[in-house]
């Protein structure tokens, strides 16, 4: 890491706290009480639950509640914001001991080599507006995530919103998003969703689904 990195990871990681210190979860734009679609294709993914899970950007979602209630024992989940952790394992209680917490930066933390089955981000991607950043991001999902493992990664469409919380964001077709990942991700479905913010407007999410070859 560079010493202009670490500005930015400090940067990137104070903004994301006081965005989590100053909202409740369902005043959140991305805010759903159950993150519908992206279980259906966790679960068509990893039918079996000793499967290697890891959520990008996990924020304060129930998606871990939902994998935990579903039987999936061995989930991690990733965030920048260390308040945002804390404040999903005090939500979980005691059966929080039962996932991996990790807090950093994805585009820097460094991860192990082939150990994920699946890899999961919502609305995370669509923030790294430098190519460099999508580089590195791509990267970390080479290098974890093993042959076979299945990889979902949920942005804005290119009917989307430009920014959100604030931030820029890319918006992608399944074709620009698929083209990021390059020719090792075999890309097996796509879905548009309309996703209903909490402050009854309206925001078009993309999902793509992958394989690793
Ligand atoms: C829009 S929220 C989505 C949260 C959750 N995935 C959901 O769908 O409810 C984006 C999340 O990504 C995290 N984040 C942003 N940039 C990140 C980065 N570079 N590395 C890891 N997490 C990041 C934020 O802290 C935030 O929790």
């Amino acid at each position: 890491m560079t010493g202009l990195d670490n500005v930015f990871m400090t940067r990137t990681e104070a903004y994301w706290d006081s965005i989590y210190s100053t909202n409740a979860p369902n005043q959140l734009s991305w805010f759903r009480p159950h993150l519908e679609t992206s279980l259906s294709f966790i679960e068509t993914a990893a039918p079996n639950r000793e499967s290697r899970v890891i959520d990008i950007g996990g924020g304060e979602s129930t998606l871990v509640d939902d994998l935990l209630a579903r039987g999936y024992a061995k989930i991690s989940t990733l965030d920048i914001s260390s308040i945002a952790l804390e404040a999903t394992k005090q939500r979980l209680g005691v059966v929080a001991d039962g996932v991996e917490w990790m807090a950093g930066d994805i585009t820097t933390i460094d991860l192990p080599s082939t150990i994920y089955d699946v890899w999961h981000d919502r609305a995370v991607f669509h923030f790294l507006t430098e190519p460099t950043q999508r580089t590195a991001y791509v990267e970390k999902v080479r290098k974890s995530v093993k042959p076979g493992g299945h990889v979902i990664i949920g942005t804005f469409g290119t009917e989307g919103p430009t920014k959100c919380s604030g931030l820029s964001v890319q918006r992608y077709s399944a074709e620009s998003l698929h083209e990021e990942f390059g020719r090792r991700f075999r890309l097996i479905d796509s879905i548009h969703e309309m996703h209903e913010t909490p402050f009854g407007t309206t925001q078009q999410f993309l999902y793509c689904f992958c394989v690793v070859e």
